[in-house]
């Protein structure tokens, strides 16, 4: 059950296999000041869809310029137009692929054309589908490492290069996911990747701390987006399992919670953060992970029994 409090919502979850019943209480609402993001040029990658797209209204809601780009041109006009009406800020899109290192000069000095510099970059452009390891050709586990890996050391070498030169103390954020640590079976090429993004932030956050540069990652759990969904979880495993139910949470992110801690990240108010990767998942990682957190679905007044049967005899 849902109630609307103001910028909050009331959540009331009854979960009958563990009959336990808790009121959530959340804000789904920007937590930044206006004006937060007021100096910032902030290039997405894949800022034309999903959660690109989220973070890229919140930055302009915070007075950043913000330049969008992937492959679709007609993906980032409609995109540059919704965002423009949304936030009254300034979009600019330039398509490319993150694979292409000449695309990526061209993102850059098309951004440097139209806002005179740029400080803050979101490597957020990926690519996923769910397969056995097994099934996959060469050439599919290449397109996936290549988007999320190369994708991501083709812009921050750029933008590191032109900060260093230009004496820019700017701002990386990279997008992971929680398998970034873990690993995960049906999305290895992912996955690989993915670790890779993370090794690539903490390396760089201590070679470029002199610099003045810092590189950080989010790494969100599940968040609904027309993308990911439709390749993770496609309609036809709806009829046997419940992904959202599973979350220790029972729900997925929204939008906006990730959207304020990006923007927390890419602010001056995080400027002693570097080198961080933050888990934004509802502890989904660390629940399914913990060897004893099954134990929540003994019934509570079992526990006088069991701690009993535990404890040393006198
Ligand atoms: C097996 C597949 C496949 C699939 C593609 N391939 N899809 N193999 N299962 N489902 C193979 C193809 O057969 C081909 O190999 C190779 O991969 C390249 O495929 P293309 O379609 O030519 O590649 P391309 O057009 O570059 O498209 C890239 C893509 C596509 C990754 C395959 O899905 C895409 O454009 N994705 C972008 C958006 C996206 O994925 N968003 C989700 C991110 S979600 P062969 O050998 O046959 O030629 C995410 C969330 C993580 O990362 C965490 C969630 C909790
Ligand atoms: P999405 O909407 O599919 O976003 C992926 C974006 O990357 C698209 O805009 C896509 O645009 C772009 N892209 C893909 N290949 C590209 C390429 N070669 N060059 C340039 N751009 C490319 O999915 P999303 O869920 O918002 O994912 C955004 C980020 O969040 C990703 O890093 C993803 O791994 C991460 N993430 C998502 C979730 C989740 O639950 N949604 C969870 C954990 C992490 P084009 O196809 O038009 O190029």
């Amino acid at each position: 059950m849902f109630y609307l409090y103001g910028e909050f919502i009331l959540i009331y979850i009854s979960d009958t296999s563990t009959l336990q019943k808790r009121l959530i209480i959340m804000s789904f609402s920007g937590m930044l000041k206006d004006g937060t993001l007021a100096d910032k040029v902030i290039i997405v990658t894949g800022g034309g869809t999903g959660l690109g797209k989220s973070m890229s209204k919140y930055f302009l809601e915070l007075g950043a310029k913000v330049v969008i780009t992937s492959r679709k041109e007609d993906v980032l006009i409609g995109a540059k137009k919704e965002l423009e009406n949304l936030t009254g800020g300034s979009v600019h899109y330039v398509v490319g692929d993150v694979r292409d290192i000449n695309d990526v000069k061209k993102t850059i000095d098309s951004t440097i054309d139209k806002y005179g510099s740029f400080n803050a970059l979101l490597n957020n452009a990926a690519g996923n589908f769910i397969s056995p390891t097994e099934n996959l050709s060469a050439k599919a586990f290449d397109t996936v490492v290549d988007i999320v890996l190369k994708g991501t050391y083709n812009y921050s070498l750029e933008t590191g290069k032109y900060w260093i030169d230009n004496k820019i103390n700017g701002t990386m954020l990279n997008i992971v996911t929680t398998y970034a640590y873990t690993g995960s079976g049906y999305v290895v090429p992912s996955a690989c990747a993915k670790g890779g993004v993370l090794t690539l932030t903490r390396s760089l956050a201590s070679e470029w701390v002199k610099y003045g540069i810092r590189c950080n990652a989010i790494a969100p759990g599940p968040f609904p987006t027309e993308g990911a969904f439709s390749r993770l979880f496609p309609k036809i495993f709806s009829s046997f399992i419940n992904i959202e139910k599973k979350l220790p949470m029972k729900r997925f992110g929204d939008h906006q919670e990730l959207a304020n801690l990006a923007a927390y990240l890419m602010s001056d108010h995080s400027g002693y953060i570097t080198g961080e990767v933050v888990t934004i998942d509802g502890a989904e990682w660390i629940h399914k992970a913990g060897e004893f957190n099954w134990l929540e679905k003994v019934p509570k007044k079992m526990w006088g029994l069991i701690s009993k049967s535990t404890r040393k005899k006198k």
